[in-house]
Formats: structure tokens, C-alpha cells, sequence
């Protein structure tokens, strides 16, 4: 996989995700040790601010952040997108259940080429989506042109860590030699967890990401690091904002 570049990566990604749609939450939470829905309510109270109108949750998966946007009375209705198909009639069946199917709806979209206006969202999230985008400055670059100015872009994302400390020394080691095996024990799909470890390894830190958003025309960017600095809630501004919103 790591050889893999552009198109032909993205192509891996997509297969590999609609491979595991059914057993994705599952993993999630053995994985986040049952974190990854209390890390999602904080990065959504970092999205959503005063302003009212549309989210939009990119790489959307089976729906978890699209659904916590959903239970926000500022959000009027929330797009989720992903480019796993398979993903998708997971995340409705859940908003159906929740009883939200009239404030949550969900398509087939690539992150680097949204199907949507300028200027429109008053906020857009990413839950451990961009670590698998092929042109990340790109797919930013996406995402700040759907945004309202003063719309907010939240990121929630498994991080490579700075500094060397204990866990700094032993998170690579869980990631490289444990995840693998959960992965093929709960999830019956070993390399899609080979694949994970990989993909952190190599992405961006915290510090890097910031910068990041920086580059990408992002204002008041901040990232908050949570377990142990492993995963991290970026948000950034999208510039431009009148004092009448
Ligand atoms: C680890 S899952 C995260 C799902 C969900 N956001 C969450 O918080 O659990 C990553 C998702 O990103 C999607 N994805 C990866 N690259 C994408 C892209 N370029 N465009 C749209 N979706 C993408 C995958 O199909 C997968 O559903």
C-alpha cells in the first residue's frame, strides 16, 4: 500500500472502506477504547458556534459525526459525503433509527471535488477522514470554498506524534504489532489494520496540520490534543466574515 500514489491509492482506499463498512463501528470502538463518540461531541461543540444553517460532514462513514451535527438546534441540516458507497446505506439506516432522517442526508462524493456551492456551510467536519486523502491541500482547499466566511472547519484526526516520550516510543508499537490483530480478529480483515499504522505514520502531526490549515486561507487556527496526544481536534476559520455574519 505504501507505494501506492494518486488515483490508485485513492481507489485502495475507497475498496478497502467499503470492505469493512459493516464492522467499521465495532472496530472504532475497540480500538478509541469507546472514546471516538465523546471525541466527536467535543469537535462538534468546536463547529458550531452561533451561526445558524447547512453542515456538511466529508468522509462521512457510517454517519457518527453527521449524526452529532444533527442533534444541534443552530444546524438546519447536515449533507454527509463519502466515496465508500458501501458506507453510506449504514449511515442512513442509523439516522433513520434516530429519528432524523428529515435533518440528515448523504451522497457519493470525493472529498477533493465536492458537489456544492460556494460559500454555503456554516460549518464542515472530517472524523479520521483526511489521513486517507491523496492531495490533503487540495481537499482543504475544497472545503474552505463550501464554507460560509466565518464558517468554521473542524478536523478530528489520529495524529503522528511529536516528541519522543514513553508514548511517543510505544503508540507506533501498539499501532505496528497490535492493531494488525484486531483488526483480523474483529474485523476479519487484517490488512485494512496493517493499513491504519501505515497511514499514521505517514501523515502529519498536530503542529503540522495547523500549519496546514493555515496555508489553506484557514484564520484563529487551534488544534487540542487528546489521548495522550495520539488524536487531535483542529479548527480554523474560513476568513471574510462581515459584522453582520
Ligand atoms: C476512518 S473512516 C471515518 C468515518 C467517519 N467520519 C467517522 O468519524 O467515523 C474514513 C472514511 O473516509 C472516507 N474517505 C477517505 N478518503 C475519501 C475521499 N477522498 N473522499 C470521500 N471520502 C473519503 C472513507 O471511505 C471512510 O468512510
Amino acid at each position: 500500500m505504501a507505494q501506492l500514489k494518486g488515483d490508485e491509492r485513492a481507489r485502495y482506499v475507497a475498496r478497502m472502506f467499503g470492505h469493512i463498512s459493516e464492522r467499521y463501528d465495532r472496530l472504532n470502538s475497540i480500538m478509541s477504547g469507546g472514546r471516538h463518540h465523546a471525541w466527536r461531541r467535543m469537535a462538534t461543540n468546536m463547529a458550531v458556534m452561533e451561526a445558524t444553517g447547512p453542515a456538511l460532514d466529508v468522509a462521512t462513514g457510517t454517519g457518527d459525526f453527521a449524526l452529532e451535527l444533527t442533534n444541534r438546534p443552530e444546524v438546519s441540516g447536515v449533507i454527509g459525503l463519502d466515496f465508500a458507497p458501501e458506507m453510506l446505506p449504514l449511515a442512513r439506516d442509523k439516522t433513520r433509527e434516530r429519528q432524523m432522517a428529515d435533518r440528515a442526508g448523504y451522497a457519493v462524493a470525493d472529498a477533493h471535488n465536492l458537489p456544492l456551492p460556494d460559500d454555503h456551510f456554516i460549518c464542515a467536519t472530517v472524523g479520521f477522514g483526511v489521513r486517507n486523502f491523496v492531495d490533503l491541500p487540495k481537499a482543504l482547499g475544497e472545503m474552505v470554498r463550501v464554507l460560509r466566511p466565518g464558517g468554521n472547519l473542524v478536523i478530528l484526526e489520529i495524529v503522528r506524534l511529536e516528541g519522543l516520550g514513553v508514548v511517543g516510543k510505544l503508540f507506533p508499537l501498539y499501532f505496528q504489532y497490535v492493531t494488525p490483530w484486531i483488526g483480523a480478529i474483529f474485523g476479519g480483515n487484517r490488512e485494512a489494520y496493517t493499513y491504519l499504522p501505515e497511514s499514521v505514520q505517514g501523515f502529519l502531526s498536530a503542529t503540522e496540520l495547523s500549519a496546514m490549515l493555515r496555508q489553506a486561507g484557514l484564520q484563529d487556527v487551534e488544534h487540542r490534543k487528546l489521548a495522550l496526544g495520539t488524536v487531535a481536534i483542529h479548527v480554523g476559520i474560513k476568513a471574510g466574515a462581515t459584522s453582520h455574519g
